[in-house]
């Protein structure tokens, strides 16, 4: 039994501090191949969240959530720069200290390439808003401590700097592509996880404060991120047709081709890539800069956030219909298609070894994001997707002993350095049972109105 199995692996990955449980390891591999993988990732722990709210299990999220904001305040802080209240760690661990316990935070200081974990704050926010709407708990979002921390998130992300477009822009490797792979900018993963983000804030807070100023300029940029992202990261054939024609370096404030992209950066690969019924938004958008590649998470978030177009998400899940060995394969789902290679990989990657074309980040296939692959089907009525992914999927990650990723161009191989006894890949797979049996639990995640309905 599949799942029974998963339970277990979550089980046993539950990591306490003072007696209480405050979070999941990444993985329950007792060699694992990466040296952190026993301590809780904020992003890792999405998942098990939802598997403890869904089993009425809430004492632990709540937990988790009070621990990691008191984290923030262990930020390191670099020569010459303030530290930010709003940025929460990539992951934390328990360290026992003269025989009592510590909570300590890792943001990046010591991670491969000392990365800096963007996401981290948007998916605190995501949890806290699953939070309350399976536990009702409003007492939580209340309280003084929160509203400040919601504060000091929003402060940071909303912080002026150098803008030109609503989008959020980071350095790469801010969010689950954790190493470098030429996702700096204005990746789409980022930018769906903000518009959740901003969505959240402006229901917790407008909850408790009313209408606002704050409230007022969330509006507005939550209405401008998603015109902007429907009109420029959004690729179906008639859009690529007019890419493909466009007339570059033109001058002032009423242009068509306002990035300034050249036809010539589209890639071979699109050629013949799109039929009719078919489109996804693109990785990445900046000046005279589309990145093509099929990013999925992005493209599930934007669905389930409802950043896409209902018209749009039905284009993306015919993508995935259209190209299922491409973007599904042996083992759903494929991170990112398709894999850079020679000196486009040795460019983008700075020719790291683990991201070598069809494996891990590049091109490799990622069974954690099958509990978001099946919310987006079920919200666009694709059951028959939705189940034939998890078909693929549930016998054989048992047997293969729950990689945290598989590589090849179909998935069908298990990930040259994956670690075994992946939590989240164990928690993908309940979460997708568990809304496959009751869909209306799909609200943890899905619309943004839960305190007024
Ligand atoms: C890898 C992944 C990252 C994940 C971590 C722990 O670094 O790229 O997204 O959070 O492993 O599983």
């Amino acid at each position: 039994m599949p799942i029974k199995t998963a339970y277990e692996i979550l089980n046993n990955s539950i990591i306490y501090f003072q007696g209480e449980p405050v979070g999941t390891t990444a993985a329950c591999d007792p060699s694992p191949v990466a040296a952190n993988y026993h301590e809780c990732f904020i992003r890792d722990f999405v998942p098990s969240a939802l598997v403890f709210l869904l089993e009425g299990r809430s004492e632990i999220v709540k937990n988790f959530l009070l621990s990691v904001m008191k984290l923030r305040a262990q930020q390191p802080v670099m020569e010459g720069h303030q530290p930010s209240l709003g940025l929460l760690p990539a992951s934390f661990k328990v360290v026992e200290e003269k025989g009592s316990e510590k909570l300590v935070a890792d943001f990046g200081e010591r991670a491969i390439g000392r990365v800096i974990p963007v996401d981290s704050a948007m998916w605190w926010m995501f949890i806290l808003r699953a939070y309350v709407i399976a536990t009702k708990d409003t007492e939580l979002i209340e309280s003084p401590e929160l509203q400040e921390f919601i504060q000091q998130i929003l402060d940071l992300y909303l912080r002026e700097r150098f803008e030109s477009s609503p989008t959020l822009l980071v350095p790469d490797g801010s969010f689950m592509i954790d190493r470098r792979m030429g996702v700096y900018g204005y990746p789409l993963e980022i930018q769906a996880l903000y518009y959740g983000m901003l969505q959240t804030g402006k229901e917790l807070l407008q909850r408790t404060h009313g209408d606002n100023a704050l409230i007022s300029r969330l509006n507005i940029l939550v209405d401008a991120l998603r015109a902007y992202v429907r009109v420029h990261y959004w690729v179906d054939r008639e859009r690529l047709n007019e890419i493909h024609r466009y007339h570059a370096e033109e001058f002032g404030l009423h242009v068509v081709n306002v990035l300034n992209v050249y036809p010539e950066s589209i890639p071979d690969w699109m050629d013949g890539w799109l039929d009719s019924r078919s489109g996804y938004l693109v990785g990445n958008q900046g000046p005279g800069r589309v990145d093509f590649r099929f990013f999925t998470q992005g493209n599930l978030l934007a669905m389930l956030f409802g950043l896409a177009t209902e018209e749009e998400s039905q284009g993306i899940m015919n993508l995935f219909d259209t190209h299922w060995d491409d973007l599904m394969g042996e083992m759903p789902v494929k991170l990112v298609f398709p894999a850079v290679t020679g000196k486009e990989w040795m460019f983008s990657t700075g020719s790291d070894p683990k991201n070598v074309a069809w494996s891990y980040h590049n091109g490799g296939n990622w069974p954690v994001l099958l509990w978001p692959f099946v919310g987006a089907a079920l919200r666009t009525g694709r059951f028959d997707l939705a189940e034939r992914a998890l078909e693929l999927t549930t016998e054989r990650i048992k047997m293969d002993n729950w990689p945290e990723y598989y590589d090849g161009r179909r998935g069908g191989l298990v990930g040259r350095r994956a670690n075994f006894y992946q939590t989240w890949s164990a928690t993908a797979l309940i979460v997708a049972h568990s809304i496959m049996e009751s869909p209306e639990s799909r609200a943890l995640f899905e619309k943004f109105t839960f305190y007024n309905d």
